[in-house]
């Protein structure tokens, strides 16, 4: 039998085939336009979304379809989709790492107060979380806001398209802001402040259930018969899946368009100094999270847009002086959300000098990421939590020098997973859970997901860089007033 998983990403969706064993038989990437109406705005086409997708899957099951047993999702988290009463969608999906909503975040972190925030859905508020969007669209596009009759999220969109089925699960339902964690249901409250009703919410599901099957046309399409379908995951927690950081006490490190730093635990515990996000994980435990929202970003956006560069490995191969941190380079390209929650924050170099090379530069962006990232894994020592060795994955796994800077910034050592499609390959798990071929998440993860590799922590290199974090957080310090 063969499973589908689909990483409905902010680039492009990629999806991958695979047989209950975990065999990878095909993979397939379809991008997608990402629009930045305004500074610090992030949107996206829904129905770009869907298309891709069953493109997607024409080809990925193209020989294949009669043997596709079951498929699921992991998605962008929190964007904002809204559909009109005869399911029409009533305007561009607003990103996670939008920042138009700062407005009616501090309103929610401030007026009604964080406090009951915490209270009612074991989070305080952050622009890329969808509740403060809806009541920017309520305040900014009342005529869009008065005909919407459906609110879902990114990857829940597919599977409402491709099931009919309104559904979405805890995962993602907790970044929603709209979500009591803690007791798995709809919040009242947060509903009432938004000014929407739970008929206009999806179902919440468990992530590795079967509710519903794939719609007919679209099987016929693919020669498949049957396909059941789970409603997946959050990207985070399907990539934890997807590595086996599954049970308690397990942490995955991401470096993608966003970084992430994904601890497990098996009960609810919200972050008091809400620094990290607490979550519900797919496994049917929860998570703290602390997310940063410019990551292999960064990387892309220096390389490409501002060097012109495609070659990623001549560059870093000029790369010397590891850690002497002349040049520190801020990664705020899209504001920042952990731990700083400051959606005016900006991208920065600093410390450059006539003698300062491209190279100087293209180190100070590798590190930069790594030291946001820092920033999480430190909020998570705060709390007691001891955190020594992670999974990685992410675009930013591929580069042997940035898994080193990772692994000596962090003080974490890196396994790195056989797979590095983390999202699809977790979607494919709660898939194949779904369908009954293992008795839990847990199981299948332990079944399937393989490591290839570690990278350890270089002590002396750690130490260079314990004392570059320190400088790499009293310039953002200094420069808060200014942003
Ligand atoms: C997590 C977050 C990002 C997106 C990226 O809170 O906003 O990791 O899920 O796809």
């Amino acid at each position: 039998m063969l499973y589908a998983g689909i990483d409905l990403g902010t680039s492009s969706v990629k999806l991958l085939l695979c047989d209950e064993k975990g065999k990878i038989i095909n993979t397939v990437v379809r991008d997608y336009p990402l629009d930045f109406p305004r500074e610090g705005w992030a949107e996206q086409d829904p129905s770009r979304w869907y298309d891709e997708t069953v493109a997607g899957l024409r080809l990925l099951t193209d020989g294949y379809g009669a043997r596709l047993r079951g498929l699921s999702f992991g998605g962008q988290m929190h964007g904002l989709v809204m559909l009109d009463e005869n399911d029409k969608i009533l305007r561009p999906a607003i990103l996670w790492n939008d920042g138009r909503s700062a407005e009616e975040s501090d309103y929610l972190n401030n007026v009604i107060g964080g406090d009951r925030l915490s209270e009612w859905t074991g989070n305080i508020s952050f622009p890329g979380f969808t509740a403060p969007k809806i009541l920017w669209v309520k305040k900014h596009e009342p005529e869009v806001f008065a005909r919407c009759k459906k609110i879902m999220l990114p990857k829940d969109y597919l599977c409402y398209r491709l099931s009919g089925r309104f559904v979405t699960e805890p995962s993602d339902a907790s970044g929603t802001l709209l979500y009591d964690v803690k007791n798995g249901r709809w919040s009242r409250e947060m509903l009432g402040i938004c000014g929407i009703t739970e008929d206009m919410m999806p179902e919440v599901r468990r992530s590795y259930e079967s509710v519903g099957r794939l719609r007919r046309e679209v099987a016929d399409a693919l020669g498949a018969k049957e396909v059941i379908i789970a409603p997946g995951a959050g990207d985070n927690a399907a990539a934890a899946v997807g590595m086996g950081v599954v049970g308690p006490g397990k942490c995955s490190v991401s470096v993608g368009t966003s970084g992430t730093v994904f601890i497990t635990s098996d009960s609810f515990a919200a972050d008091g100094m809400n620094a990290l996000h607490s979550f519900a994980h797919a496994d049917g435990g929860f998570h703290l999270m602390g997310c940063v929202l410019s990551a292999a970003s960064c990387n892309k956006w220096w390389m490409e847009d501002i060097l012109g560069a495609h070659d990623y490995d001549g560059e870093q191969n000029k790369i010397t002086g590891l850690g002497e941190g002349r040049v520190i380079f801020l990664p705020y390209l899209m504001g920042e959300r952990s731990p700083h929650n400051d959606p005016e924050a900006r991208g920065v170099f600093a410390g450059m000098s006539m003698s300062t090379s491209r190279a100087d530069m293209s180190r100070a962006v590798l590190e930069g990421v790594a030291f946001a990232l820092r920033d999480c894994v430190e909020a998570a020592r705060r709390r007691g939590l001891e955190v020594r060795e992670a999974c990685l994955c992410g675009g930013g796994m591929k580069s042997p020098l940035w898994r080193k800077i990772l692994a000596c910034v962090l003080r974490l050592k890196l396994n790195i997973p056989a797979c590095g499609e983390g999202p699809a390959y977790g979607a494919a798990i709660l898939a194949m859970t779904a369908a009954g071929e293992y008795a839990s998440v847990k199981e299948a993860a332990e079944s399937v997901v393989k490591m290839a590799g570690q990278t350890e922590v270089d002590e002396r290199l750690a130490e260079k860089y314990d004392a570059v974090y320190e400088r790499y957080k009293a310039l953002y310090k200094n420069l808060r007033d200014w942003f």
